[in-house]
């Protein structure tokens, strides 16, 4: 997605390091490899995810490490790889269409399965284990917030009474429920378990938790004028830059504040490249539907 601006923002063609933090099936790794980053550290949360990448990436043999890490832990992770600067860095948030299309995963209401929606099934609580122990009110400040869903007190009184007639174990028994509170009262044009369904995933993935704090690591791993710089090919501009693609509107906000947070001042550390954020061209939106709703912003380490 986005694959042409990224490049043009990131400019792989300087070399040096590069890191994808949401690696996913591996696409815009590639184009970094191919593209000229001498090295690249591809990390993500989900292991189905780095076994495609390390498929897709294999052609390019030591010049790639694939690391099952959160990316909020990414100063370890470079730390690990013994990586002191990274000349670009890349963070496309958000699902991948693997995880939505994989059956068995519980992140689609499309399919009837149990209701997991966690990107990396070695840790933490699953939705339907949540969804089954949380109360009324958090459930529905949780839809509100993350799912932007008016009815969401509706929605949180439906499942509460729903749960007692049994654990909500799947997606299919839970899109039921949300649809039945809401659709009554409403014509809409998306399903009407959109939203919720958006929420869960979000809470359960912790996706906005640490995002401004994971941009400022990022952001201070990226090399500024020092040797580093000066060891990448003549006559290109050195210096670190960051590339964050963001799908809802609550993360594009962080990744915005953030990015103008760290441009701003006598120490700061950035300067923004994308005024407005940069979105899909109407050929791909017409190809990718998900991509309508990408925002690609970008800065450069002052
Ligand atoms: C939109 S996809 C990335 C697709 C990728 N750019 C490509 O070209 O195939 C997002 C990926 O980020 C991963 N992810 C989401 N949150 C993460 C986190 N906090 N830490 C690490 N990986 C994460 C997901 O598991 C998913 O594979």
């Amino acid at each position: 997605m986005l694959v042409d601006e990224v490049r043009a923002l990131l400019q792989p063609e300087r070399g040096g390091v590069f890191v994808d933090c949401t690696v996913g099936l591996g696409g815009h790794a590639r184009m970094l490899l191919e593209h000229g980053a001498s090295r690249l550290i591809g990390i993500d949360r989900d292991t189905d995810a780095l076994a495609l990448a390390r498929d897709t990436l294999a052609p390019f043999g030591d010049r790639v490490a694939l690391v099952h890490a959160d990316y909020r832990e990414i100063a370890a992770v470079l730390a690990a790889q013994g990586v002191g600067e990274v000349a670009g860095l890349l963070a496309d948030l958000g699902v991948s269409s693997l995880q939505l299309d994989a059956e068995g995963r519980g992140f689609s209401f499309r399919r009837d399965e149990p209701l997991d929606m966690r990107m990396d099934r070695s840790r933490g609580e699953t939705a339907a284990e949540w969804i089954g122990r949380v109360d009324e009110r958090e459930l529905a400040d949780v839809i509100y917030r993350f799912g932007e869903e008016r009815r969401s007190r509706q929605v949180a009184r439906a499942i509460v009474a729903a749960r007692q007639h049994g654990r909500i174990e799947t997606t299919g028994r839970l899109g039921e429920i949300v649809r039945r509170a809401v659709a009554a009262r409403t014509r809409q044009r998306i399903d009407p378990a959109t939203r919720t369904f958006q929420a869960l995933r979000i809470w359960v993935n912790r996706e906005l938790d640490g995002l401004d704090s994971f941009i400022g690591s990022a952001v201070a791993s990226l090399q500024g004028e020092g040797p580093a710089a000066r060891t990448v090919r003549k006559g290109v501009e050195g210096r670190g830059r960051i590339a964050v693609i963001a799908f809802h509107s609550l993360e594009d906000r962080v990744v915005k504040h953030t990015f103008r947070a760290l441009s701003k001042g006598d120490d700061a550390q950035l300067t923004v490249l994308t005024k407005h954020p940069v979105i899909a061209s109407d050929a791909e939106a017409a190809a990718n539907p998900r991509a309508r709703s990408a925002k690609l912003r970008a800065a450069v380490r002052v």
